[in-house]
């Protein structure tokens, strides 16, 4: 397989070279959450604990005081003068720190794993701090497995597992998720995972729950599968779980590290890439069993070092927000589901409503202007002449023909932005 570049990246070129409605790449088009990037400022000016300190504390007056300039033009001065008033001449919070983490994001990240899933890693010895659930991903895969090493990944998957694999001479090996259209929701067919795992080349199993794409939310029975299958044939398991704050109606995120016998064979991704609204930040985190943290933190420093310094500041105003600001995430991205799921059923296409995620996969085959198109060329039909962006379905599938009834909707944009979508495809389909 060639390593190339990926079919959601180049949908999302496309659509600015087509003027088309984004509703490909999984990023919003909303603001990141404020105190998170306040975090991230407050560090990048303060430049040490005690100037975002002061930086935090400072009032206007207090500045204009101390430049003589409590009336007359002070009304005139912009921000950019102003926060240069403030900035600090001293400074570490833009520098190097340390390769996995600085140690107030990595107990930041034990708090919050503990309060959500009652387990809380060794901030020391489990928790690493990288660019993101990519990174994280691929430190995982180069430092568990060696070069011929097989990995279970369910497809549809998310391109970067596969791709991943190929780059670090892992083989995937594929399981398939099926829609199971009258009950609405995706099943795995236990027999074909047994058939997979009990493989002895076989030394991992990515779980990516709420998946992308296709909004399935593994349930308790289905993980407690899974973690038995690792544990009877001794695989890692590694979960990537950066949409756990986004389910909807009852379905509930569960930690696989948690399940019996799992701890010591799990690795966990996440970031803060959805959670923070900030895809561009970069920020993510790996929890490995403590004797796998060694050689993981080789690879990242070793491949780039670290994460910007001042973005984990923000990280960590993002991981202590309080509990309804996660709790209340979920219920903005419902609107949403259903505002698209109602729009794409209006023009044809059928669906299963998403357990969590943000991510709509759409069956085409009943949009009379698309039903006879490759998945490719209905994406394509759709940013040329509909003016909407979408990911073709066999994009997220490497065997078999399931996936050429689907296309992938993001349901993670503005409501207007939805909505211009929707009556794009009303009036263009
Ligand atoms: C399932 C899944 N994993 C990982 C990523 C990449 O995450 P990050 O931005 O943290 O690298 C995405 C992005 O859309 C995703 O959907």
């Amino acid at each position: 397989m060639e390593v190339k570049e990926t079919v959601i990246r180049l949908m999302t070129r496309l659509a600015i070279e087509h003027s088309a409605v984004n509703l490909s790449q999984g990023f919003t088009d909303e603001a990141p959450v404020y105190d998170m990037v306040w975090g991230g400022i407050s560090a990048m000016l303060g430049g040490t604990e005690e100037g975002v300190r002061r930086i935090e504390s400072t009032t206007l007056r207090e500045i204009l005081e101390a430049e003589g300039e409590a009336g007359g033009n002070s009304l005139e001065i912009t921000l950019k003068e102003l926060l240069a008033e403030v900035r600090n001449p001293r400074d570490y919070l833009n520098q190097y720190s340390f390769p996995f983490g600085i140690p107030e994001l990595r107990h930041a990240i034990a708090d919050y794993t503990e309060a959500f899933h009652g387990h809380r890693p060794d901030p020391e010895e489990q928790v690493t701090v990288v660019l993101g659930a990519s990174e994280g991903m691929a430190v995982a895969f180069r430092s568990l497995l060696d070069p011929g090493d097989c990995v279970v990944v369910i497809q549809p998957y998310h391109e970067l597992y596969p791709s991943q694999a190929e780059i670090f001479g892992l083989v995937p090996r594929f399981v398939t998720l099926r829609e199971d259209r009258d009950a609405g929701t995706w099943r795995l067919d236990r027999d074909e995972v047994r058939s997979v795992v009990s493989d002895p080349s076989v030394k991992a199993f990515v779980v990516n729950t709420p998946h992308n794409p296709t909004g399935k939310v593994l349930n308790d029975d289905e993980l407690s599968f899974i973690a038995e299958s690792c544990r009877t044939y001794d695989l890692f398991a590694i979960t990537d779980e950066i949409y756990e704050h986004i389910t909807f109606e009852g379905h509930r995120h569960s930690y696989l590290a948690g399940f019996e016998g799992m701890a010591e064979r799990t690795v966990v991704v996440n970031s803060i890439s959805k959670t923070g609204r900030s895809t561009g930040w970069r920020i993510g985190w790996v929890i490995t069993p403590p004797e796998r943290t060694r050689r993981l933190r080789a690879v990242h420093d070793n491949l780039v070092v670290q994460a910007p310094t001042p973005l984990q500041k923000g990280a960590v105003s993002l991981l202590r927000q309080d509990r309804a600001f996660f709790d209340g995430i979920a219920a903005g991205y419902l609107r949403k589901r259903d505002l698209l799921l109602d729009g794409l059923r209006e023009v044809g296409f059928t669906a299963s409503p998403p357990e969590g995620a943000y991510y709509l996969f759409a069956d085409y085959r009943s949009v009379p202007a698309l039903a006879a198109m490759t998945p490719t060329d209905a994406a394509m039909h759709l940013i040329r002449e509909v003016g909407v962006a979408t990911v073709p379905g066999d994009n997220f599938y490497a065997t078999g023909n399931e996936g050429d009834r689907y296309l992938r909707f993001a349901f993670c944009r503005s409501v207007e932005t939805i909505e211009a979508g929707i009556e794009r495809l009303r009036a263009g389909l």
